[in-house]
């Protein structure tokens, strides 16, 4: 069992997947949850110590399981509520937690209640969506799925009137005005916490509630809502924790830790697209800004911080100059795009580099938050953009070199996915097998990074300061915590770049870099000089002079 401390999400390194793409075990060409059980000694030897679950409960998979029919049901071809159940021993009996997602926001439209609101308007049920007999409200709100959705409201002819949905018009928005729809949602939260998760990625936050004449997006109702659902569950399970999906500006993100009284994570969104740009234009300048513009979040609260994950490369919380140059160097090809987005995985938008990808990974793991690892970019798994919406992130897991990429022993036609399969990312060559076999591959090294991270707590929980240095191209940070001091230098550039600090406050220390164990110079009166390869970084931990 992973330790009882309700802070342990600060120093957790989390692993996203999707039980469907991960692993199949009885050769229906879907992934499921006996599959994910035997898949496990993989993730522990990783070093992954929380994992987080895509949607997996009863749903037509018309938003891949965001559109759900049952709460309480799991989808029959992943599995049982006992596979799970033995699914959540399993994980936890080797240490590792597990978050799931909980769906506040909508239903599928195949979801009982939504059967029942829309057949009369007399439904017991009825209250349980927004109607509007016009499809002029709520003008403000922005449409998020811009690709899909002209506007958000749907007309629905057996109820004679219009609903109102955020995403997917197959998706209506559940009216959060409605106490009993609060209360069954509370209800919903109370039925997976008993089977033992460990916590919650609570999906489309920030547009529970609507106003007229705002953009219906943050609301003081919503805040309200979370904290009153935070304190139910505190109050039972108090080391169980919520992980919030609010893509939003800074000053609109922050408002999710409340006063350590809401969220206890939050998807650090404003920081992601800033740290493509950085490498690209090999300039620090798009993550001090935004870092030093991020207000500081409670004690008892954590960034969770991502490169990649299911959905698009969001660029919404970007301004459209961003925006644009975002598209330029990352989506050159059309197909690539998808909404305000980007649909590539970790590895392509790299187009392959491995230094890139090393220093990107070092970014994330340093910075001061708890990682995300989206699976199969610990293989820099590709990605296949001619697939519709985001399911060119959402293939097959690659084990091996053999049929189906070792995901599944169904006949090829019958994946719920096809594998990856071009000359450059395909099964072939990128693999879990053939990483696992060969010392310098990216798995090897990226196991190595989460062990180095695992030895010191300052990752996950330190203080952190920028370094100033003359060069733009290197960003530099110290992060302390408690007696622990690690100096951690990147270079943003493709070239060689020199590096020089004032490290007075540190006179007469020692850098010892991670990896190696490597003492550098002593730390004297003048500037500290630094070169450091393409693309390349340190870590270091400063050890005090001995009688210091
Ligand atoms: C979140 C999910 C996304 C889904 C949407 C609607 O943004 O990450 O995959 O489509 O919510 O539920
Ligand atoms: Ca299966």
């Amino acid at each position: 069992m992973p330790e009882k401390d309700p802070l342990w999400f600060k120093d957790a390194v989390i692993y996203e997947l999707h039980v469907r793409a991960f692993y199949d075990s009885n050769g229906d060409g879907i992934g499921d949850f006996n599959g994910l059980i035997q898949k496990l000694d993989y993730l522990q030897d990783l070093g992954v110590n929380c994992l987080w679950l895509l949607p997996f409960y009863q749903s037509p998979l018309k938003d891949d399981g965001y559109d759900i029919s049952d709460y309480k049901k799991i989808l029959p071809s992943y599995g049982n509520m006992s596979d799970f159940r033995r699914f959540v021993k399993a994980a936890h009996s080797r240490g590792m937690r597990v978050l799931i997602e909980l769906v506040l926001n909508h239903t599928s439209d195949q979801h009982e209640w939504f059967k029942q609101a829309r057949e009369s308007k007399t439904s017991k049920r009825r209250d349980y969506y927004v109607w509007s007999e016009r499809a002029d409200r709520y003008q403000e709100a922005r449409i998020i799925f811009l690709d899909t959705e002209k506007s958000n409201w749907a007309w629905d002819p057996a109820a004679q009137s219009h609903y109102w949905h955020r995403f997917f018009s197959h998706q209506p928005d559940l009216n959060f005005e409605n106490p009993r729809v609060r209360k069954d949602m509370q209800e919903i939260l109370e039925f997976w916490l008993k089977t033992g998760v460990d916590g919650f990625r609570l999906d489309a936050v920030p547009y529970l509630f609507e106003r007229d004449g705002t953009s219906c997006e943050n609301l003081p109702e919503t805040h309200a809502f979370l904290k009153e659902l935070r304190a139910a569950m505190d109050a039972k399970y108090p080391d169980r924790i919520f992980l919030a999906e609010a893509n939003q500006w800074p000053a609109d993100v922050r408002p999710y830790f409340g006063n350590g009284d809401e969220c206890h994570m939050a998807f650090h969104f404003p920081l992601m697209p800033r740290i493509f740009m950085a490498i690209r234009k090999e300039d620090a300048a798009p993550v001090l800004d935004i870092v030093k513009k991020m207000p500081a979040i409670p004690d008892n609260c954590q960034w969770a911080l991502f490169l990649r994950n299911h959905d698009e490369l969001t660029l919404e919380m970007v301004t459209q100059e961003e925006r644009d140059y975002m598209v330029r160097e990352y989506a050159a090809d059309a197909k690539a795009k998808l909404n305000l987005g980007i649909r590539r995985r970790l590895a392509p938008l790299m187009s392959g580099g491995r230094r890139a990808m090393e220093l990107l990974n070092s970014l994330l793991f340093s910075m001061p938050g708890s990682p995300v690892i989206y699976y199969g970019d610990e293989l820099g798994m590709g990605d296949n953009i001619y697939l519709g919406d985001r399911n060119g992130v959402r293939t097959p897991m690659q084990w091996s070199g053999d049929r189906n990429a070792g995901f599944s022993a169904a006949d090829t036609a019958q994946l719920f996915l096809p594998v990856i399969e071009d000359p450059v990312y395909g099964y072939q060559s990128v693999n879990a097998e053939a990483q696992k076999r060969t010392p310098t591959s990216f798995f090897h090294w990226t196991r190595r990074l989460l062990a180095i991270r695992k030895q010191y707590q300052a990752f996950g929980r330190g203080t952190m300061e920028f370094l100033p240095c003359t060069n733009s191209k290197i960003i530099a940070y110290v992060r302390a915590y408690e007696k622990q001091v690690l100096l951690i230098v990147n270079n943003l550039s493709r070239y060689s770049q020199p590096a020089e600090f004032d490290l007075n406050a540190y006179k007469d220390y020692v850098p010892v870099e991670l990896f190696g164990s490597v003492r550098f110079p002593t730390i004297g009166e003048l500037p500290y000089f630094l070169t450091l390869g393409p693309h390349s970084f340190y870590w270091f931990r400063l050890e005090p002079p001995a009688n210091g």
